[in-house]
């Protein structure tokens, strides 16, 4: 301890819910423990555009219950060049600033591990993002709060979906990772889940779809991916019109809402804990690390391993959906 006095907070990537509860465990462990923090805004880009400003503890105050993010966010594309990560760091040690938290995903670890192997400011990580894709992490921020956000909107259009006996297939987010349309799958009832992770899903929907009706199910939900290889709930419907001539079918795009909205209780708490905890890791001295959380507990990963390394799906999940959904 002794060597960090002034910290920077930023948030980077897709924004998620509870992102606004880790920059309040991060500014207000900082200040406990005495050092100065500085909001970071626009993600990597605010580094290179030097676009800082002190945070207090009441700059934080009100925003544990808001989505979105209060330092903003951003991808940027400059970062990835070692002139922008040159500038970012000439303007970090201007600012004084002895090390930063970064909260975002994948890309988010890569631009800071890449940064971290260059210069000599440590970078640690907590991962928010409502795709739960991070290897390393039973849990990264906003994806309950997405979940409980697809389930709601599931829930009505089953409502629909039974009172007209229809089939509608609802894509849900996750370019890369089905781990968003498995849960909400199961605990929505879905008929059919399609994710990224599995191939060929899509042509077992027929038998699948007539199975379910033989025992005498009137409506039915298909949830999709929107990284599935088909290319989404719109393709596959087109793709199998054919198949489903005697069905009314329809499609329904959740798209962004799913990133926005009041956090969770799940979320507040596990952000405010891992924020908490980032900031400890860089006092002890931490570097090119991401805090996550397994099996409740708080871990160290390297951002190389966390970038690196695929999370894999449950089977034992993918084998309740398909139990439960006969
Ligand atoms: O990574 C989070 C995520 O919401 C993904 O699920 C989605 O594919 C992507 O971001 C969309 O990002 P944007 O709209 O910011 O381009």
């Amino acid at each position: 301890m002794g060597k960090i006095k002034r910290i920077g907070v930023l948030t980077s990537g897709g924004d998620a819910p509870g992102m606004n509860a880790a920059i309040r465990a991060v500014t207000r462990t900082g200040i406990y423990y005495d050092l100065e923090v500085i909001g970071i805004r626009h993600g990597f880009q605010g580094l290179i555009n030097g676009n800082f400003k002190p945070l207090k503890a009441y700059s934080v105050s009100d925003i544990i219950q808001r989505g979105g993010t209060i330092l903003k966010t951003a991808r940027s594309e400059e970062f990835r060049t070692p002139e922008g990560r040159r500038t970012a760091y000439v303007n970090l040690r201007e600012a004084g600033i002895d090390g930063v938290v970064c909260i975002g995903g994948d890309g988010t670890f890569t631009g800071a591990g890449l940064f971290s192997e260059e210069y000599d400011i440590p970078f640690v990580g907590v991962p928010g993002t409502i795709d739960n894709d991070i290897y390393g992490t039973d849990y990264t921020i906003g994806y309950d709060t997405a979940l409980n956000t697809v389930i709601q909107a599931v829930d009505k259009i089953r409502d629909t979906a039974s009172a007209h006996n229809r089939m509608f297939f609802v894509e849900v987010m996750g370019a890369e990772a089905g781990f968003i349309a498995l849960n909400s799958g199961i605990a929505t009832g879905a008929e059919a889940i399609i994710i990224p992770e599995l191939k060929g899903e899509a042509r077992n929907l027929k038998t699948l779809i007539e199975t379910g009706n033989r025992r005498k199910k009137s409506s039915n939900i298909i949830i999709v991916a929107e990284g599935d290889e088909e290319g989404g709930a719109i393709a596959i419907a087109n793709k199998l019109k054919d198949d489903f001539k005697d069905y009314d079918v329809r499609v329904s795009v959740l798209g962004h809402l799913q990133r926005g909205g009041s956090p969770s209780a799940v979320d507040r708490v596990n952000a405010s804990r891992l924020g908490n905890a980032a900031v400890e890791a860089l006092l002890d001295d931490q570097k090119s690390v991401m805090v996550g959380l397994q099996n409740d507990t708080i871990v160290l990963v390297p951002f190389r391993k966390a970038v690196k390394l695929h999370k894999s799906i449950s089977p034992t999940l993918l084998e309740l959906a398909n139990v439960l959904s006969i």
